[in-house]
């Protein structure tokens, strides 16, 4: 496997038939293994990314949420060399934008909402960094966890309305036994908080099985948000509706904990 930091290193990569990228933000976990498998599975080349975004943090990085973001590029290696990855691109901030960045893709009204109000610009940043990873990595196939459901929603409709030729592929939500969706900010959850951060599934699952939206709602302490929404353009529908999808933010000790579940 071969670990490449800079744009001349990544364009120098030997890369053979289709190529499979996996963008990540490191400190990796099994939701991150579940879209290496995937990738692996489906391509004949393996390229994964890891880079802390600034652009999509609060003042473009200029916060503590970007500077405590776990970071260990040798575990991370080793991991993504167990699952047989062809290549890493690890570049630093100052070789991602150079220049600053200027121009930038717009998400609109699907990053306003949901993640996007506590998150102003967020998915801006993602939406833009993204696009410079596929410019970058030129993949056949971009592997995205559903986990980050607004997220894959933008990034289809990224790819759509600019006419990427890239087929985004979505892998389900990858949890612990009791529940818990695999998250890297679960790390900094401590011992006795983890019971709390189990209310996000617990309350989507009890959505699913017949609770009212209230009663969901109300089985989340620090609940941010708990919607009903169309898998596709992410807009509020009756919570009957189907297909839907359930999204919920809470905040548990120091993090902010998403997660989503589709009723079906
Ligand atoms: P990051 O949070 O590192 O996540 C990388 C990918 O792993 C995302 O597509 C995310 O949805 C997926 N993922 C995380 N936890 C998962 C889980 N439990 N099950 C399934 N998939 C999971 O998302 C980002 O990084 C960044 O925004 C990025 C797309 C890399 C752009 O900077």
């Amino acid at each position: 496997m071969q670990i490449l930091t800079t744009k001349a290193q990544l364009f120098a990569f030997q890369r053979t038939g289709s190529v499979g990228l996996v963008p990540t933000m490191g400190a990796l976990h099994g939701g991150h293994a579940s879209l290496v498998r995937r990738a692996r599975e489906e391509n004949d080349t393996v390229v994964v990314s890891v880079f802390v975004n600034p652009l999509q943090f609060d003042k473009l990085g200029d916060c503590e949420d970007y500077r405590e973001y776990p970071r260990n590029l040798d575990a991370d290696a080793a991991f993504l060399e167990s699952l047989g990855v062809d290549a890493v691109f690890a570049p630093s901030p100052e070789e991602m934008y150079p220049n600053g960045q200027a121009i930038w893709v717009r998400t609109g009204r699907m990053g306003e909402g949901l993640e996007g109000v506590t998150r102003p610009g967020h998915f801006d940043g993602v939406a833009t960094v993204v696009t410079k990873l596929f410019n970058l990595v030129r993949p056949d196939r971009a592997y995205f966890g559903q986990k980050d459901a607004q997220q894959v929603a933008i990034i289809r409709r990224m790819v759509a309305d600019l006419d990427l030729p890239i087929d985004i592929v979505a892998v389900p939500i990858v949890r612990a036994a009791d529940g818990l969706a695999e998250s890297s900010r679960n790390q900094r959850l401590s011992p006795d908080e983890r019971p709390q951060a189990l209310q996000l599934s617990q309350a989507l699952f009890a959505l699913r099985d017949g609770a009212t939206l209230d009663k969901a709602r109300a089985m989340i302490d620090r609940l941010d948000y708990l919607v009903v929404v169309d898998p596709l353009t992410l807009n509020a529908v009756e919570p009957d509706q189907r297909p839907a999808l359930a999204l919920c933010a809470a905040w548990v000790g120091p993090v902010r904990l998403i997660d989503n579940l589709e009723l079906s």
